[in-house]
């Protein structure tokens, strides 16, 4: 089984040799392939230890690939309208890439994701001060947040292959309270889903916020930036921002707004309009969306339709916000997995989650997690695609 991949590529190498049609035959490798997760070694951290990398494989062909470094997406190859395989997400060619500069490229983001204003907050009268590394904020858990460990993974064979991570954050890591026990689930569906399911438990009062930062440019392999995919975004309402980002309680309407998403806009459209304070603010769109519909079941929250390819990526979450970020902050400084640099707006993200913020706003739904309670979140990104 782990001897497989190796022997599938030196059929191949020896068919290219004797064929022709090698390259389509490539795009489209994973269609002869089972159903199923594979392990390999993907390298060795700075401290010694060694972090894998699986590649979970649906009947369809689809296939994600996950390394429990930061359980990272490395990977995520879905087809277009014509059946092509391609990566729709943004990535790094190795684990010393990811260790030495990543901007949260596919990973996992705890204990809180995106910011908390001055690295402040106070929990049953004792205030906590966490590392500040945005704008003078707290951003993504800090230093070394969850996207910067290695996390124990536990593969799950079969139709709709899954890889259970596991993390215990101690008590006091990057100035939280509580050991934070988190489970994250990764499954590849039938249906071309990947479905992320998270838990977490302590045993002292803290805060929580999961999520997961991947980059998506559907184009497949990032061919160009992202300013022409069509996003929709179910939600009437905006957390409104100051200069550094952190929410200034107010959640405003998005009508007759460049944030109104309520039917199918092209990303590119308002980004530019600086006449609005908080596209200024955001340099484009870097803002929570408040989600219609309440409750904590699955909810549609977005699509993301590219043209050229056709493909369609549906968002659903049981989380009450969703941060639609459009990549404003990269500038070409890190080269990707294609070898060349991911510039500006080259990718957008869809990051569901609580509101930032929110343990210095009593008015956002909480995001305090007690001992005895347990967290629980559900976000699923599935692709299609239409002609
Ligand atoms: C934040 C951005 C940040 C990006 C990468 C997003 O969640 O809102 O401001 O640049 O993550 O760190």
């Amino acid at each position: 089984m782990k001897f497989l991949p190796q022997l599938l590529s030196l059929a191949l190498l020896t068919s290219c040799l004797t064929m022709t049609s090698c390259s389509s035959k490539k795009e489209n490798e994973s269609d002869d392939q089972k159903p199923g997760i594979e392990k390999t070694t993907y390298g060795q951290l700075p401290d010694g230890q060694t972090a894998d990398l699986y590649t979970l494989r649906n009947a369809a062909g689809m296939t994600a690939q996950i390394t429990n470094y930061g359980g990272i997406i490395v990977g995520l190859k879905t087809p277009d309208k014509d059946g092509k395989f391609e990566d729709v997400t943004l990535g790094q060619d190795s684990l010393s890439s990811y260790v030495k500069n990543n901007p949260y490229f596919g990973a996992l983001i705890g204990r809180y994701g995106n910011r908390i204003a001055k690295g402040k907050f106070t929990l049953d009268g004792k205030t906590y001060d966490l590392f500040i590394n945005n704008m003078g904020n707290h951003l993504h858990g800090g230093k070394v947040g969850f996207d910067k460990v290695l996390w124990t993974a536990t593969p799950v064979e079969g139709d709709e292959p899954a890889l259970k991570l596991a993390y215990t954050a101690k008590d006091g890591e990057e100035g939280y309270p509580g050991n934070l026990s988190v489970e994250v689930t990764y499954t590849l569906q039938k249906d071309n889903a990947l479905k992320i399911d998270y838990k977490a438990t302590t045993d002292k009062p803290t805060v929580v916020n999961l999520t997961n930062h991947t980059y998506f440019n559907l184009t497949g392999g990032a061919k160009r930036d992202i300013l022409d995919h069509v996003v929709t975004l179910n939600a009437d309402k905006l957390i409104a921002v100051d200069q550094t980002l952190i929410p200034t309680g107010e959640l405003k309407p998005v009508a007759g707004t460049p944030f109104d998403f309520l039917k199918p806009s092209v990303v590119g459209s308002r980004i530019n309009d600086s006449t609005d304070t908080q596209i200024k603010y955001g340099g484009g769109y870097d803002h929570g969306w408040v989600l219609n519909g309440s409750g904590d079941s699955l909810k549609l929250a977005a699509t993301v339709y590219e043209p050229t390819s056709g493909r369609v990526m549906e968002v659903r979450t049981t989380e009450p916000a969703i941060q639609f970020y459009t990549g404003n902050f990269l500038d070409g400084s890190v080269t990707g997995r294609e070898g060349f640099p991911y510039k500006k707006r080259y990718a957008l993200c869809l990051e569901t989650e609580h509101y930032p913020d929110s343990p210095n706003h009593p008015a956002f739904p909480t995001t305090e997690l007690k001992p005895g309670q347990t967290y629980k979140s559900t976000t699923i990104y599935q692709f299609s695609t239409k002609k």
